[in-house]
């Protein structure tokens, strides 16, 4: 109960407040970084206070948390290297609402470490960020060193690690996923999965190559959905085998959503993360005059509209656990370390396998999805930061708004806004494009909160966070797993 003597560091009034299980018109007041307490509408409009925030009944909402964002990769593939490294990436994070990225440690294959690229990353990303961080661990070679290490990582903070499916570098064969998983069991970690087939993409590939057909929109097909849900198929059935919770990355195909809705309904730990890409494009965004469609080439490739329809659903009844941006910026205009590095005398268009696949979306993911009108805030909230902080152990110092307990990480909307277009120049990333150019938006973040600090105000400076404010975040067990008995393998 607010005793008026009691004094903020900032005070929310009058926003209607919601999280993953509520809405309900509220103040928020908020000391030393933390939500401090929940009030009736205007009750804390006389507080004692260092700064008053009017929401004037705007959506109010626990900060975006993007838990699968690129930044400063190593060139793992070909020349494509990011065009983001943790400041502009996490400035624009925080220009859209986002208030905590976790982003990759990738452990090249000639290492037999995972530890060397957690300090590389983390000695990256230190006194570089806007908004608070944490990283997941790509493992492209389990050795023994490696599976021992999942104790450290997990003293670390650090809950998660992912392997792929597919690309040459990181493929992983379905023996080194299972030792993954175990491990992955045994030490608590939830264990993302690229799930495409890397066999049937470098045939179909070959295919369309042998036949000159090499443009940009080939790109799609040399991925059909099959690629997608065979793999996903096999993901699952691997993960069931060892009984350890997997996380489905970016998928775009209904038919993959479909395999992991019947894990789901089986009661096996599978998760699923689908990202804007696979509702607002589709893969006539690659079928561009010119290379143009390279700037939406991303793997898995978007597809078709009733595609998008079924992504859709699955946000909307559960299937999809969390949505991310899965923003991996490489510039457009740029023949060394960007999009035209695929671009040879021989081929004028490009040769689709060597466009480094991804897009550019960390800024314009909340936005983006608020303004389609297709979920409810509060299923906006849940897949946007409540489910990302359980499913990596941020729960509820992120992604909640519980008084003494949660960080005061907050994204303030405006509680009405003219429709406009989105453009490259008004966003914070450091690359010459955006696939969402002119789309219209109706919805934009007033103003993004992180422990207690506005960092974004739109109207009055735009970014006023520090680079170097962000902090490391440590984070525990998902809290959607507990603890697990021992593997047995004499129960088969
Ligand atoms: C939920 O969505 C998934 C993915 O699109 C779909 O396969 C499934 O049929 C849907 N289930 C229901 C009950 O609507
Ligand atoms: C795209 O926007 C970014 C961020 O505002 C800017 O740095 C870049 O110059 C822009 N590029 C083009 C081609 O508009």
């Amino acid at each position: 109960m607010f005793v008026g003597t009691d004094s903020f560091d900032c005070v929310v009034i009058d926003g209607t407040v919601v999280t993953a299980v509520d809405t309900g018109r509220y103040d928020i007041g908020i000391k030393d970084g933390k939500i401090a307490i929940l009030a009736p509408a205007r009750s804390l409009l006389s507080a004692k206070t260092s700064r008053l925030i009017d929401a004037e009944g705007g959506l109010v909402m626990p900060g975006g948390i993007d838990a699968h964002v690129h930044l400063a990769e190593p060139e793992l593939f070909g020349k494509g290297r990011s065009a983001d490294d943790f400041e502009s990436g996490t400035r624009s994070a925080i220009a859209g609402g986002t208030t905590t990225i976790i982003a990759f440690a990738p452990q090249p294959r000639a290492e037999s470490s995972l530890l060397k690229a957690l300090d590389e990353a983390q000695e990256k990303a230190k006194d570089s960020t806007y908004c608070d961080y944490s990283l997941h661990v790509i493992v492209a070679n389990p050795t023994r060193q490696a599976l021992s290490e999942f104790a450290t990582l997990r003293e670390r903070g650090v809950s998660s690690v992912k392997v792929y499916m597919t690309y040459e570098v990181l493929q992983l064969r379905d023996s080194q996923i299972l030792d993954v998983l175990l491990q992955a069991r045994t030490d608590g970690i939830t264990t993302m999965i690229h799930a495409e087939n890397g066999d049937v993409l470098a045939w179909m590939t070959e295919q369309l190559e042998s036949r000159l057909l090499l443009a940009p929109k080939y790109h799609v097909t040399s991925r059909p959905q099959i690629l997608e849900s065979e793999a996903t198929n096999r993901a699952i059935s691997l993960g069931q085998l060892i009984g350890a919770p997997i996380l489905i990355v970016h998928v775009s195909s209904p038919a993959a959503a479909e395999t992991i809705r019947k894990a789901q309904t089986n009661g096996l730990p599978v998760y699923a993360e689908t990202c804007p890409q696979y509702v607002f494009l589709t893969r006539e965004d690659l079928d561009q005059p010119g290379f143009e469609g390279a700037k939406c080439v991303c793997a898995p490739p978007p597809r078709d509209t009733q595609d998008q329809e079924g992504i859709w659903r699955g946000l909307q009844n559960g299937t999809f656990t969390i949505l991310s941006s899965d923003h991996c910026a490489f510039y457009y205009n740029n023949a060394e370390i960007g999009k035209k590095s695929a671009i040879t005398e021989d081929a004028p268009l490009g040769r689709f396998r060597y466009i480094p696949n991804g897009c550019p979306g960390v800024e314009t993911r909340m936005p983006l999805i608020l303004s389609a009108g297709r979920l409810t805030p509060q299923k906006f909230v849940e897949v946007m930061s409540t489910n990302p902080a359980k499913l990596y152990g941020l729960y509820p110092q992120k992604g909640a708004l519980i008084p003494g307990v949660s960080d005061a990480d907050l994204v303030i909307w405006y509680p009405q806004m003219a429709p406009f277009h989105i453009t490259n120049a008004s966003l914070h990333h450091n690359v010459d494009y955006t696939p969402y150019e002119g789309r219209h938006v109706s919805q934009w973040p007033r103003y993004t909160i992180i422990r207690g600090e506005v960092v974004w105000d739109r109207d009055s400076g735009g970014i006023v966070g520090q680079k170097g404010y962000g902090q490391f975040v440590k984070r525990t067990r998902s809290a959607f797993c507990e603890d697990l008995p021992a593997w047995d393998v004499e129960k088969f």
